[in-house]
């Protein structure tokens, strides 16, 4: 069984696994216990299962684990905590930005890329960032409201 060291939120972790092409979004909820990372289709088609590596956005669910090797991934739980959560986990919360909130890390995470790498990125900015993650409750006004907050942007 092959060993892939990767970085998780800071950490250093090896994962075991027989298959290379296992999706990193299993390993970090069945093996790593990270489950704000959730699943939504599994098809790289929903944006549920995003988290960051190396910087950028990047669906969890098609991501094999091979393909994370020696690469630094941060996950919804790796961005802030309930007592200091990151500037864009506070606007969601500020702005109630969830109904039933799975789509809620995909959009906090793709967030989160977008404005490390655009501080001050534009409502239309974060429309094109955020086009591909699903919302099947349509709290899209609210997110996108969110993300101007954290953006500096809140009229
Ligand atoms: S679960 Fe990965 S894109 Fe839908
Ligand atoms: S809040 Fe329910 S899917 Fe977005």
């Amino acid at each position: 069984m092959a060993s892939y060291r990767f970085s998780v939120n800071g950490t250093a972790r090896t994962v075991e696994s027989s298959d290379p092409d296992q999706p990193l979004l299993y390993v970090l909820r069945n093996a790593l216990g990270l489950t704000g990372t959730k699943f939504g289709c599994g098809l790289g088609q929903c944006g549920a299962c995003t988290v960051i590596i190396d910087g950028d956005a990047a669906r969890s669910c098609i991501t094999p684990i091979s393909a994370v090797a020696s690469r630094n991934v941060t996950t919804l739980e790796g961005l802030g905590t309930p007592d200091t959560p990151h500037p864009v986990q506070a606007a969601f919360i500020a702005e109630q930005a969830a109904q039933c909130g799975y789509c809620t890390n995909g959009m906090v995470m793709t967030s989160a890329a977008l404005l490390a790498r655009q501080p001050d990125a534009t409502l239309d900015d974060a429309k094109l960032a955020l086009a591909g993650n699903l919302c099947r409750c349509g709290t899209h006004h609210r997110i996108l409201r969110a993300v101007m907050r954290a953006a500096g942007r809140t009229p």
